[in-house]
């Protein structure tokens, strides 16, 4: 790519309102103790009534907006990766743009790629900097998961949170907090039979008016088969990466795997020989955010100061579809 995508600012948000493992107790036939073992959460964020996937979006959008000194009307392209948008129709990136007044934007769309979705999004950046060298981007992942979770469902329900992380991009050198090296994805659409959500009131099974809501609308997944495509998948994506771009795993400052199941990470980072204190763990305070999680992580670890300049920061992401997707960047 001739023109480099640079971070110029980042944020994210999640809601006040917390719901942890013993809160699930008492909904469903489920303990602390399943949870925490199974997959090291022990409490997730999420809306209170009425607040919608572009309202999260909002609340980190103005912070990456405010930490790259750019205002909304700067805006040229926003991109929201979500497979909870407020509608089907206008798109959370339509109604982001107008909550954020950012009336000069020539592209406002969602992308769906389940919890890839900002992998997918910074990659759809990438190459639109190389059309629109002067452009200034937000990119958002933003979910509000407990909208499709089925709280009768132990399998499913624990695992999921809600919020939202941004970034704005630009070919700007000099305000740069970072540089997007690489982004790598890959899907595989005949897997896509492990994790549906909506199988129904979508246009394959569409709903009538006064239809019965049944458990088809919600998360579904095979849970077992997918922690070894997470596995593998998350593995291999960042060696080819890294090879790619003539790194081993020891190059890297930071690495920000998906925050879907610890013992996920875990094996991850056996598989890579990678150290656990190099990698960003969230997954106990927020759960799996889908989309938003590796930016969530991200701008977490950054608000912290846990990046300091010159770091080598990989973002792999695991999800629906099925998908994968990688972000290389240096700070
Ligand atoms: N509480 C108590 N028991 C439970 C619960 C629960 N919440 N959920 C399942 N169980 C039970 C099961 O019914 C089963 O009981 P049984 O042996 O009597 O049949 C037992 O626990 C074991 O169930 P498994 O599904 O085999 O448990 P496993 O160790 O595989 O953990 C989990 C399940 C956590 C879902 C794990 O498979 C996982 O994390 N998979 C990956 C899921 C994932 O990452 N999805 C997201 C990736 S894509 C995306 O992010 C959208």
């Amino acid at each position: 790519m001739k023109v480099k995508a640079n971070i110029l600012g980042l944020g994210f948000y999640v809601p006040e309102k917390v719901l942890t493992n013993y809160d699930l107790e008492k909904i469903v036939d489920t303990s602390n103790e399943w949870i925490v073992t199974r997959t090291g959460i022990k409490e997730r964020r999420i809306v209170k009534e009425g607040q919608a996937c572009s309202d999260l979006a909002y609340e980190a959008s103005i912070k990456a907006l405010r930490d790259a000194n750019v205002k909304p009307e700067e805006l040229t392209h926003i991109i929201v990766a979500t497979f909870t948008p407020d509608y089907c129709t206008p798109t959370t990136a339509c109604v982001l743009q107008d909550k954020l007044g950012a009336k000069n934007c020539q592209m406002a769309m969602d992308v769906a790629a389940g919890c890839s979705g900002f992998t997918y999004a910074i990659d759809v950046a990438r190459g639109l900097i190389n059309v629109y060298p002067d452009a200034k981007m937000l990119v958002v992942g933003s979910e509000v998961c407990t909208s499709r979770l089925n709280f009768q469902d132990r399998s499913t329900c624990v695992l999921f949170g809600d919020g939202a992380g941004a970034v704005v991009i630009g070919s700007d050198e000099k305000n740069k907090k970072a540089t997007i090296i690489d982004s790598l994805l890959r899907a595989n659409g005949s897997l896509g039979y492990l994790l549906p959500v909506g199988k129904e009131g979508g246009s394959a099974k569409p709903y009538k008016v006064g239809s019965k809501v049944t458990a088809d609308y919600f998360i579904n997944m095979n849970g077992p088969e997918l922690f070894k495509h997470a596995v593998r998948g998350m593995s291999d994506m960042a060696l080819k990466i890294l090879k790619k771009n003539g790194l081993t795993p020891d190059d890297l400052d930071l690495f920000i795997p998906h925050q879907a199941n610890l013992r996920i990470i875990d094996a991850i980072a056996k598989r890579l020989s990678f150290p656990r204190e190099k990698i960003y763990i969230n997954v106990d305070r927020y759960g799996n955010t889908s989309a938003a999680s590796v930016i969530i992580a991200l701008s977490e670890a950054y608000s912290k100061g846990l990046i300091n300049p010159g770091y080598k920061v990989l973002l792999v992401a695991f999800g629906a579809g099925l998908t994968w997707g990688s972000v290389l960047i240096e700070f």
